[in-house]
């Protein structure tokens, strides 16, 4: 049966620094809604031009394109084991449509590490990111810096950071995760399948209580 499981938390928790840890550790691709827009629109694809506006203002764009998108995602071939998804689902009508998606795969969700951050460690959080132009990699000026400035470890491609990581869109994108994203929580928790992580703690610590929680569930 194939394994799937939920990153949840809010912008700027730790959701594409844990993927990016644990994904390789677990066999599962890394699929981040958020890396595809981002792509989409790197690419100028009519979905890219059309998540950009909704994206710049810091709001949800629209379920039905967002499920359609991960639908087509989750039915390539390397999803055959499971995927780790970061960012998806991100409103109950989400949760609901990746459940019967994954049905329709013989899977389901099978858990949902929830990176918990106070909020006003946030902005500090998302206005020192750096983003890598390939690959998506994160890096913080302060807490996880590159070896060499405005280079990505991984890959040596360009660091950059995103347009919608500033104070006053980083407050919005909050601000739609208190009121579209929250609820998810008591969804899965109902469901018997959310493992909680303090999200304060340092990134390799926060890494090995999702991999130690994740051993009893997966
Ligand atoms: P998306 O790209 O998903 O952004 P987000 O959810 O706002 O999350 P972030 O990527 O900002 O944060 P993260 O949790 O990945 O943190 P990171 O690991 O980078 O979405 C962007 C937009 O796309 C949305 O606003 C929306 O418009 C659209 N979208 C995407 N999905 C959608 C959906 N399902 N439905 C509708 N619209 C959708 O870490 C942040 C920083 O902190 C980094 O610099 C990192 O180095 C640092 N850091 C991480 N962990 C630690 C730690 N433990 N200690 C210290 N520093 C740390
Ligand atoms: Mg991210």
């Amino acid at each position: 049966m194939p394994v799937y499981i939920v990153l949840l938390g809010p912008p700027g928790a730790g959701k594409g620094t844990q993927a990016q840890l644990i994904s390789e550790k677990l066999g599962l691709p890394h699929i981040s809604s958020g890396d595809i827009f981002r792509e989409n629109l790197k690419n100028q694809t009519d979905l890219g031009k059309l998540a950009k506006g909704y994206m710049d203002r810091g709001e949800l764009v629209p379920d039905d394109l967002t499920i359609q998108m991960i639908r087509d995602r989750l039915s390539r071939p390397d999803c055959v084991s499971g995927a780790l998804l970061d960012g998806f689902p991100r409103t109950v009508a989400q949760a609901e449509a990746l459940t019967q998606m994954l049905a329709e795969f013989t899977g389901r969700v099978n858990a949902v590490p929830y990176i918990n951050v106070a909020e006003e460690v946030l902005v500090e959080r998302l206005t020192g990111r750096w983003t890598c132009r390939a690959e998506g990699h994160v890096f913080h000026e302060k807490f996880s810096p590159p070896k060499v400035a405005g280079v990505c470890d991984f890959d040596g491609s360009e660091l950059y950071q995103r347009p919608d990581d500033n104070v006053e869109t980083v407050t919005r994108r909050i601000r739609v995760y208190l009121d579209q994203t929250m609820p998810l929580i008591a969804y899965y928790r109902q469901g018997g399948v959310l493992l909680e992580v303090d999200g304060t703690k340092t990134i390799n610590q926060v890494g090995a209580d999702l991999l130690a929680g994740l051993d009893k569930m997966v």
